[in-house]
């Protein structure tokens, strides 16, 4: 059994994610982001339609993958308008995009945009491969417009824990804890929701998790194409042969293999709407 614990959190070799992995430039990367877009798109949707989204609202996602998150929220906000921000934009469709859909590189680290410019700002699978996580969540809040919602969706990796399917399990962990080391993911971080989002100021605040099933879903798709992407560090660093992810592709490829893959934690709240001003009192 390989010993997790052994593996550092980070080290010198850490690079920021999309820099030397995960890049969209890869061959399967535009297959495995569609689908994990497709496995978790609708419990998006399902936590976005709660703050009853308004047509003229104007919304960013952070990290917009291949863009479909923000492509239904400019049909949603036919009066607004949509910023569909990534570090690299390559994936996101050029056809059939909304008139009021922008879509631009931007690095949420780095880059920045006025206080107050959104009434909904949501981003997924995004904030725990952020280093500088925390002052990256501070300056985020600021854009928000006074009433604006905020939704985080961060991995929960608790389903592995209690996997009765010992290969599934051992490569589903080794997974993570590589991406931990060589990008300094934490895949912690979202237990922590939605302590982090009152800190920041934010209202009205609410959690929420759910998973997906891998036996041929697009989840098992997406999750043998990230195991596939880093088979080199998973042999390297675990001892996970070509034969063990070629059985471990075959598990989440069949329709009869059943178990949970990573859970989407979900974390909303709402920056403060502007206090109304007292009515002076007539004498
Ligand atoms: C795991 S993918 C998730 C994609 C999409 N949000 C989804 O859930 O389907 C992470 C995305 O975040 C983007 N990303 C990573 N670091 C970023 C940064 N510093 N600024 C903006 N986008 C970033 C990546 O390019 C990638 O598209």
């Amino acid at each position: 059994m390989v010993d997790l614990s052994t593996v550092k959190d980070m080290d010198s070799t850490t690079t920021p994610y999309g820099h030397l992995l995960f890049m969209h430039s890869d061959n399967a990367e535009a297959e495995r982001l569609t689908a994990l877009a497709g496995a978790f798109d609708q419990d998006t949707i399902h936590r976005l339609e709660r703050f009853g989204i308004q047509p003229g609202w104007n919304c960013l996602e952070i990290g917009s993958g291949v863009g479909t998150i923000a492509h239904w929220l400019a049909t949603q906000c036919p009066h607004g308008e949509v910023i569909a921000a990534d570090l690299d934009t390559s994936l996101i469709p050029e056809g059939g995009r909304p008139s009021n859909l922008r879509v631009i590189a931007h690095d949420v680290t780095v880059d920045d945009f006025p206080e107050g410019s959104f009434e909904l700002i949501c981003s997924r699978f995004v904030f725990e491969h952020l280093i500088d996580r925390d002052a990256v969540l501070a300056k985020v809040v600021r854009w928000l417009a006074p009433g604006g919602w905020l939704l985080l969706e961060d991995t929960g990796p608790f389903p592995f824990d209690s996997s009765p399917n010992p290969l599934y399990r051992k490569v589903s962990k080794a997974i993570m804890a590589v991406a931990t080391k060589r990008m300094g993911s934490d895949y912690g971080w979202s237990r922590s929701f939605p302590a982090q989002l009152r800190a920041n100021g934010l209202i009205h605040t609410g959690i929420h998790a759910s998973s997906h099933g891998v036996g041929g879903t697009p989840m098992g798709r997406a999750w043998r194409l990230t195991a596939e992407h880093i088979a080199a560090d998973l042999d390297a660093q675990f001892g996970i042969t070509a034969a063990d992810l070629a059985e471990f592709a075959d598990q989440v490829e069949s329709p009869s293999f059943d178990d949970l893959c990573i859970a989407s934690v979900a974390a909303w709240g709402q920056r403060p709407p502007v206090p109304t001003m007292p009515v002076p009192r007539q004498n």
